[in-house]
């Protein structure tokens, strides 16, 4: 694991995109791994703003998603599919028709997860895979307890992640899904190449969890430990129980 302490949110995004130009550098098709949240939205913009000077092109990749609520309406603005079109997809020229996550409105949820499973392995893997960290020290939205081995599959969200994401539902915990479609641990661990972001106080339980902490269950993303390519990329304030 490769830790990364860096002035700011800035620079993270700076460091986050470089790793993705690599990979596409080395294969324009390459699969990409898209994570929600406000941790690699710095991450976003600088690929963004590399794709507007030309610098990168990401038209021959794909893309599949870490997670999405179960049964918010597709038009609902806070799907993850819809979030992760605005804070990227319209800003670089990926395909949409090439960016997919699992469908949280599939009449047969179990099915869905599993065919999301199908349709990364046929797509080969995934390249690189980009992660926020919640402050349970969740990844993606395997939640605190999660099996180190699970895969795609319906979870339910803690109150701790509902009341974190209410903010996202006009402040209304109510309004916030209790259930979501997750890739899982397993699932998250064969991308060949994951790149954690994490930004800020709030993370820094976590980061310090998932570094220096046994390999647990209690913290989801202490599993990382286990993967040979982990690049972790922290500003100060996160990296400050290290
Ligand atoms: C959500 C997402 C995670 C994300 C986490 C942290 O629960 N499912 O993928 O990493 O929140 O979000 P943020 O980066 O906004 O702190």
């Amino acid at each position: 694991m490769e830790v990364v302490i860096l002035e700011g949110a800035e620079q993270v995004g700076r460091v986050g995109a470089d790793a993705v130009a690599q990979h596409v550098a080395r294969d324009p098709r390459a699969v990409l791994g898209l994570a929600t949240g406000s941790s690699p939205l710095h991450v976003y913009r600088e690929l963004g703003a590399r794709v507007a000077r030309d610098e990168l092109s990401l038209a021959g990749c794909r893309a599949f998603l870490l997670d999405e609520y179960v049964g918010l309406p597709a038009d609902h603005p806070e799907t993850y599919r819809n979030v992760i079109h605005r804070d990227l997809v319209e800003h670089v020229d990926l395909d949409p028709a090439a960016v997919r996550g699992p469908d949280g409105c599939a009449a047969d949820l179990p099915g869905e997860c599993a065919s999301y499973e199908q349709a990364i392995a046929d797509a080969g893997g995934v390249d690189v895979q980009l992660l926020g960290i919640g402050a349970t020290g969740h990844i993606a939205f395997n939640e605190p307890g999660s099996s180190l081995a699970s895969r795609t599959r319906v979870k339910t969200l803690t109150r701790r992640t509902r009341l974190d994401n209410a903010r996202f539902f006009g402040g209304d915990v109510d309004a916030v899904p209790t259930h979501c479609l997750t890739q899982g641990v397993a699932t998250i661990l064969d991308a060949r190449h994951l790149v954690l972001v994490a930004l800020g106080a709030a993370k820094a339980e976590a980061v310090h969890q998932m570094v220096e902490g046994p390999v647990s269950a209690l913290w989801p993303a202490s599993a990382l430990q286990l993967h040979p390519h982990v690049t972790v990329l922290l500003d100060d304030a996160a990296a400050s129980r290290l």
